[in-house]
Parts: structure tokens; sequence; C-alpha cells
């Protein structure tokens, strides 16, 4: 029976591998924690904080579902506000529009940062945005 339990191993070996290959290191898998760490690349212009201010950029505390160029005390380029005031509200896709290349989004606007072309980091960065957004 020794040959039957070595052709055995490779079946619960094969499975524990296909469980990796799904599992949270997937390229789609959002990993807020990493995205923590991505949020690095904003802030020297952001802050995501109930009690944060405003800095080189708008503070992104309630972001997530809010319109576009709408916190208080923040001057905006006229085009977000514009476009907020036309109904850009920041959902998933538009966010991810808009970290992808900002330029495309608001050809107008004033946010000087030249877009993360990873997709994997923004899957990240997005969970992180969408987590802290509401609480941190
Ligand atoms: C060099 C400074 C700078 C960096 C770096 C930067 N931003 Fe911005 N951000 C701005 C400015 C300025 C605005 C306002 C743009 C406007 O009014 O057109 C803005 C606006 C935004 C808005 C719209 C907020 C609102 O209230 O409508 C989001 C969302 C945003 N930034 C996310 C990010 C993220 C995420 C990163 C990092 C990947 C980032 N920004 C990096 C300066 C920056």
């Amino acid at each position: 029976m020794r040959f039957a339990m070595v052709v055995g191993l490779p079946a619960p070996i094969l499975l524990a591998l296909a469980l990796l290959a799904l599992g949270p290191t997937g390229a789609k898998a959002q990993d807020a924690d990493a995205g923590q760490r991505v949020f690095n690349q904003c802030r020297a212009c952001h802050v995501i904080a109930a009690t944060g201010r405003n800095g080189v950029g708008p503070n992104l505390f309630g972001v997530w579902g809010r319109a576009a160029g709408t916190v208080e005390g923040f001057r905006y380029s006229t085009a977000m506000r514009e476009r907020g005031a036309a109904g850009l509200v920041w959902n998933e896709e538009n966010l991810r529009a808009y970290i992808t290349d900002p330029k495309a989004v608001l050809p107008a606007g004033s946010m000087s940062y030249p877009g993360l072309r990873n997709e994997q980091m923004r899957n990240d960065l997005i969970a992180y945005i969408q987590r802290a957004s509401t609480a941190n």
C-alpha cells in the first residue's frame, strides 16, 4: 500500500496550492493595510482623519460617496467645483479613474499627482480609503 500513499500525496498539495492562488494574495484582492502604505504617496498633500485639516489637498475623511469639491474651507479648482456641482461623486469607479490619471478626469484640475498605474496598488489604496473614510 506504500504506492497508493505516494500517489495520494499530490492531491492535498494541489488543493493547498489552489487555495493559495485564490486566497488574499490573488491579484484582485483588496488589502486595506497595504493600501495604507500606498497612501504615503498622498500624505504630502492629504490627511484622512475626522479631526484632520486641509493641506495642499482637501481632507479626505468622508470622501467615500461624497460629491466632488465640497470640503468646507478648501480652495478647489473651478474645474473640480463645476464637476461636483454637475454630479461627480467619489464612488469606487470615479475614485479609481481619478487616482489612475487625475488629469484624464479633470484636465484643468489642480491636483499635481501623476497617477497610480499599478492595479494592485490601486485596489489596495481604494480599500484603505473606503475604510479610513468613515473611521480611523
Ligand atoms: C501634490 C499634492 C497632491 C498629492 C500628492 C495628491 N493630491 Fe489629491 N488633491 C490635491 C489637490 C490640490 C486637490 C484639489 C484638486 C482640484 O481642486 O482640482 C486634490 C483632490 C483630491 C480628491 C478630490 C477630493 C474632493 O474633496 O473632491 C481626491 C479624492 C484625492 N485628491 C485623492 C488623492 C489620492 C488618493 C492621492 C494619492 C494617491 C492624492 N490625492 C495625491 C493634491 C494632491
